[in-house]
């Protein structure tokens, strides 16, 4: 742990990341524009966590904190990252959201080899897109993503995006009990319905925390779910906030309505007016509290919105030369027999993954020609929501039988029950992708398949 934490201090200066100013409030320094590349090393190692006071919690930990440490790459510049294994389990990293070649794609046996206690792997690739993502492994995920494995990354814009300051606020719901001690992260009862939920929701690992923001100024508010189960109804009621972006991608602003649905694995980043100094607002999931936002004098001259963020280069599906590909989601009354291998309440288009089969990516769902243009319909046979995502591309989202969209280009769409939506897009990066609900306990019971693109 002491090597984990000092190998946080030095990345951090190395990167001359912004720290914690006076007051806790975090100003955005952003980058020099001569730094050519960025380096990090990324240890993953048990780290105690005090998530209730007085009472340990052993969680897992990437760079000395969980959430783990931020990684930040400028738009189009290569980010390397030395991973160092220093759990007792194999791991690996996945960069959720980011269009990458296939072999830094962190899905064990499909992209790469596990990642052995005490080995390292260096990922290296450009990030293309501006944005909010995330990572975290793709092996053993209940337990890894449970314990802390989860972390966020900043693809900062190719030119000043007009936000002077920013904040990032990783969302998880702790599966901990009054005394700090680590509860079931899937119950098979659970897995079969909406997933099992942890108790103790926090920001950046602080439950409930009060965070302080410049007043006056127009804060980019960075939300990453990086939750395995529950579904963030976000909103800010006082508060005067619009939506930049979704899931990293640009959209037009617009107010943040009342309940934002941010389901696992996306993003929301949302630009907000800081009231007058003295003022706190609430950040709530639903009715419940998530954190206060405080607004602290700080001396600089009212800020106003900043212009749309510039949309990210996604090749544009033609929908008139598209193929069309439905699949289903569908629940399956199938229970669970030990001797079968693990449970399988859930499958797509009849094909259940198991997470102990090696070579389930053999078998594609779906065989994409390189540079197609494809629809996808997808179908939601079921009454639990599943935030669908696919690996290594894209998608625009087009429509849906249950609401009005505006289409937008995102990694993870959020399929109510019982819904069908239709997305679009290139196939423009081969290899074989991971098409998955990122319900932790729906993916690692079926709900997954791989998908080729050749
Ligand atoms: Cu967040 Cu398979 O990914
Ligand atoms: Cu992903
Ligand atoms: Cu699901």
């Amino acid at each position: 742990m002491n090597l984990s934490r000092r190998q946080v201090v030095a990345g951090l200066a190395a990167l001359g990341v912004a720290g914690l100013g006076a007051g806790g409030v975090r100003y955005w320094l952003g980058r020099t524009r001569d730094v050519a590349s960025h380096d990090y090393e990324l240890i993953a190692a048990p780290l105690d966590l005090e998530l209730v006071p007085g009472h340990r919690t052993p969680a897992w930990a990437y760079g000395g904190q969980a959430p783990g440490l931020e990684l930040r790459c400028r738009q189009g510049e290569r980010l390397r990252v030395r991973f160092i294994n220093r759990l007792e389990v194999e791991t690996t990293i996945h960069w959720h959201g980011i269009r990458l070649p296939i072999d830094m794609d962190g899905v064990p046996y499909v992209s790469q080899l596990p990642v052995k206690p005490g080995e390292y792997f260096d990922y290296e690739f450009v990030c293309p897109d501006a944005g909010s993502y995330w990572y975290h492994p793709h092996t053993a995920s209940a337990e890894q993503l449970g314990r802390g494995l989860v972390g966020p990354l900043i693809v900062e814009e190719r030119e000043p995006s007009g936000f002077a300051h920013e904040r990032t606020l990783s969302l998880k719901t702790w599966h901990v009990d009054e005394r700090g001690a680590f509860t079931a992260f899937s119950l098979p009862r659970l897995a079969a319905r909406e997933g099992t939920r942890g108790r103790l929701s926090s920001i950046n690992g602080v439950p409930n925390p009060t965070l302080e923001l410049p007043a006056g100024q127009v804060v980019r508010l960075r939300l990453i779910n990086v939750d395995s189960t529950v579904t963030y109804r976000l909103n800010l009621p006082g508060g005067e906030a619009r939506i930049y972006a979704l899931d990293g991608n640009p959209v037009e602003p617009r107010p943040l309505g009342k309940d934002h649905w941010l389901g696992p694995g996306m993003r929301l980043d949302l630009a907000l007016k800081v009231p007058a100094a003295g003022n706190e607002l609430p950040l709530r999931n639903g009715p419940l509290r998530l954190a206060t936002l405080r607004s602290v004098a700080s001396g600089e001259a009212p800020g106003d919105w900043p212009p749309p963020l510039p949309a990210n280069p996604v090749a544009e599906p033609d929908l008139a030369r598209a193929e069309t590909l439905r699949f289903n989601f569908e629940w399956t009354a199938t229970l669970a027999d030990p001797r079968k291998g693990p449970a399988r309440y859930w499958q797509i288009n009849g094909q259940a993954w198991d997470i102990n089969d090696k070579r389930c990516a053999e078998r594609p769902i779906a065989s994409l020609r390189h540079g197609g243009h494809y629809i996808f319909v997808l179908r939601n046979m079921a009454q639990y929501q599943h935030p669908i995502h696919l690996h290594g591309m894209s998608f625009k989202v087009l429509d849906s039988d249950r609401k009005r969209i505006t289409p937008y280009f995102t990694d993870t769409y959020l399929l109510g029950k019982n819904e069908t939506a239709r997305i679009a897009f290139v196939a423009d990066n081969p290899g074989v992708w991971m098409f998955h609900c990122h319900v932790i306990d729906h993916m690692e019971t079926g709900l997954m398949a791989a998908i080729e693109v050749v």
